[in-house]
């Protein structure tokens, strides 16, 4: 039985004292033991506050994005080690807004996640596809293309310390949610992809749905038996409603 796991990818929102506001107010929710793995993921300057307010709760935290390279010349870049050393757990790979927005293809994406595990961070690697490739039945397509990039970079077995996230472009900031039925199609798919290369690590690894996941929508996306929890955008940005997503993944 796989554990769920919540995350909230809180994007360029925040500050420090709603850091520290938002991972004590869950850890006090779940004082008395969480329902699921829960962990905060605010952006850079934020870390190092939300690990220092998560150390000896049921919080963990990772980071928004993740350098491919370890050191150097590279401004502006965070490498794997700086986010290890703060204590972060997770870092988030191939969001669809980096994907689009930073211009990061494939291969970038696979190194990042190869740099996050070489630094003993479990990547939360993103895929999903855009409205036009849904209307177009290209949805298996592109998420085979996004997922085998990185086997084919990093290997099964590096799918034993990482977790997936589906997240459909078009669900993402809209309102508009995968149904169950449509996300459990998609999980099934990518668990599909891995059991193709190791039974026992498709069994294993986490598939998180996001885009639109709210307190009213968690519980029946969660049931589906290949979701094993959400990343969370916009409602991981206040306690309550963020604890109520981590409780339907109980
Ligand atoms: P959303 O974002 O929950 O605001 O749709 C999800 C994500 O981008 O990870």
């Amino acid at each position: 039985m796989r554990q769920k796991l919540v995350a909230g990818n809180w994007k360029m929102y925040g500050s420090r004292a709603m850091t520290r506001a938002l991972v004590a107010g869950l850890a006090a929710e779940f004082a008395d033991g969480a329902p699921c793995e829960i962990a905060v993921c605010p952006p850079f300057p934020f870390l190092e506050e939300a690990c220092r307010a998560a150390g000896g709760t049921p919080v963990t935290v990772g980071a928004q994005d993740v350098s491919d390279r370890d050191e150097g010349a590279f401004t502006g870049q965070v490498s794997g080690a700086m986010l290890a050393e703060i204590g972060c757990r997770y870092a988030i790979v191939g969001h669809s807004e980096r994907r689009s927005l930073n211009a990061e293809d494939d291969a970038l994406v696979a190194a990042k996640f190869l740099a996050a595990q070489r630094h003993g961070l479990a990547p939360i690697l993103c895929v999903g596809e855009s409205l036009e490739e849904r209307e177009a039945d290209r949805t298996e397509e592109v998420v085979a293309r996004q997922v085998r990039a990185v086997l084919a970079a990093a290997g099964i077995e590096a799918f034993a310390r990482a977790v997936i996230a589906y997240e459909p472009i078009w669900a993402i900031g809209t309102g508009r949610t995968a149904t169950p039925e449509q996300a459990q199609a998609v999980h099934a798919f990518i668990r599909g992809l891995l059991r193709a290369e190791n039974a026992n690590i498709a069994d294993f690894v986490k598939v998180l749905y996001g885009g639109s996941v709210k307190a009213a929508n968690a519980a029946e996306i969660f049931a589906m038996p290949d979701v094993d929890g959400g990343l969370v955008g916009g409602a991981s940005l206040e306690v309550e409603g963020f604890a109520s997503i981590c409780r339907a993944a109980g």
